[in-house]
């Protein structure tokens, strides 16, 4: 069958020919490949920066990003059922039976760094026709959300943080009363770093929870970004034209800080204008490059002096994209061209080269399988 693989080694990206699986195991899951979406990450792994081939495989095949029909059961699925839509989770827990977190199926949190991520690390990826894979790391979901459903995936990223968003302001009076909307983030402010696909269904997440959400960005490229982040709720602040002091006059003390960019000149310089109490998330992953200067001073002080809290998050757990699933149908409802406009391109698994190597364009790309 067809499958997108890299080839580390030779330094080589191509479609090849990839032995089809068998449902072997009474729990397995066997799924027709629809779509599988591009990000950076994939684009690290094309670019050989990133992503190992399982053992013995000269070559990886791609994909994290995913949807799927169930096409085949094993005699002991529950789960799903053939017809059903699934998107598959990425990460799977390493053989360690001391890492408390893979021994409690928190392989998103592993200690060892031996997990593998399925189109990322040690196991292929779902850029190919056909999947097999244990009932328990699918998720189905409905019908309705058919066209929407591979933004699944970078989705979990936001539902992952903010359910720790709740986690660790519990440290403090942070939650707001609770209105008419019975919205819980209604009494604060927030800011999403970088207007990507992360980024925009992160001040999605966002928005939906009541937080009032700016999304400060350079277009790169999307003259209407402005227009589609207004259109979900959200304000939209140019980073070409609005300094960080200006956007932090403009929005009020910073209660969150979401950055998706992966840039870490602008995301410390957004660390000096967190508010009193802010939550700053990172989950952007920077390329190897050299140190930057930044106000270390500033920062600290600040982190004492304003009880502020900074935390990464990678990953997610099944609740994560449980909650996913949830959001997404709940967004389409509220702003169905919005969540429509976040996939900019979709094309043929041939093609999917030069999505992969040319200049990607457009928000998220998505490849079709079948
Ligand atoms: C994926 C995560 C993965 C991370 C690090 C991201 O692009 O969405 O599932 O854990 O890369 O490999
Ligand atoms: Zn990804």
């Amino acid at each position: 069958m067809k499958a997108l693989a890299v080839f580390p080694t030779r330094r080589e990206v191509r479609l090849i020919d990839h032995p089809e699986p068998g449902v072997t195991a009474p729990t397995a899951v066997k799924l027709r490949m629809l779509e599988v979406g591009v990000c950076g990450t994939d684009r690290e792994i094309v670019g050989f920066q990133y992503g190992t081939p399982p053992p013995g495989s000269e070559y990886l095949v791609l994909g994290h990003e995913s949807l799927g029909e169930v096409i085949e059961v094993g005699a002991a699925v529950t789960r799903v059922k053939p017809g059903d839509l699934v998107v598959t989770m990425v990460r799977r827990p390493c053989p360690h039976p001391e890492c408390l977190a893979c021994s409690a199926g928190r392989q998103d949190f592993c200690y060892t760094g031996d997990f593998t991520e399925r189109g990322i690390k040690g196991a292929h990826g779902f850029a190919t026709e056909l999947v097999v894979d244990d009932e328990k790391y699918m998720n189905v979901v409905p019908h309705q959300l058919r066209e929407v459903a591979v933004l699944t995936e970078p989705l979990t990223i936001a539902e992952k943080a903010i359910t720790q968003v709740w986690q660790v302001q519990q440290r403090l009076p942070w939650a707001c009363p609770i209105g008419p909307s019975g919205e819980p983030g209604s009494c604060h402010r927030a800011v999403v770093l970088g207007a990507g696909p992360v980024g925009l269904l992160g001040a999605m997440a966002l928005v939906n929870a009541g937080f009032e959400t700016t999304v400060y960005s350079r277009a790169s490229g999307l003259r209407d970004k402005a227009t589609l982040v207004e259109s979900f709720g959200a304000r939209y602040a140019a980073a070409e034209t609005t300094t960080l002091q200006q956007l932090a006059e403009r929005v009020g003390n910073i209660d969150l800080v979401y950055e998706a960019t992966g840039a870490a000149r602008v995301s410390f310089e957004m660390m000096e204008v967190l508010g009193t109490n802010g939550v700053f998330i990172f989950t952007g992953v920077p390329g190897r490059k050299g140190p930057i200067e930044l106000d270390a001073n500033l920062i600290m002080r600040n982190l004492v002096l304003a009880n502020q809290m900074v935390f990464g998050t990678v990953n997610a757990n099944r609740e994560a994209f449980e909650a996913a699933i949830r959001d997404l149908g709940t967004f389409v409802a509220r702003w169905p061209e919005a969540v429509r406009g976040l996939i900019t391109g979709r094309f043929p698994i041939e093609k999917a080269t030069d999505v992969l190597l040319g200049e990607p364009g457009g928000i998220k790309n998505v490849i079709t399988i079948s």
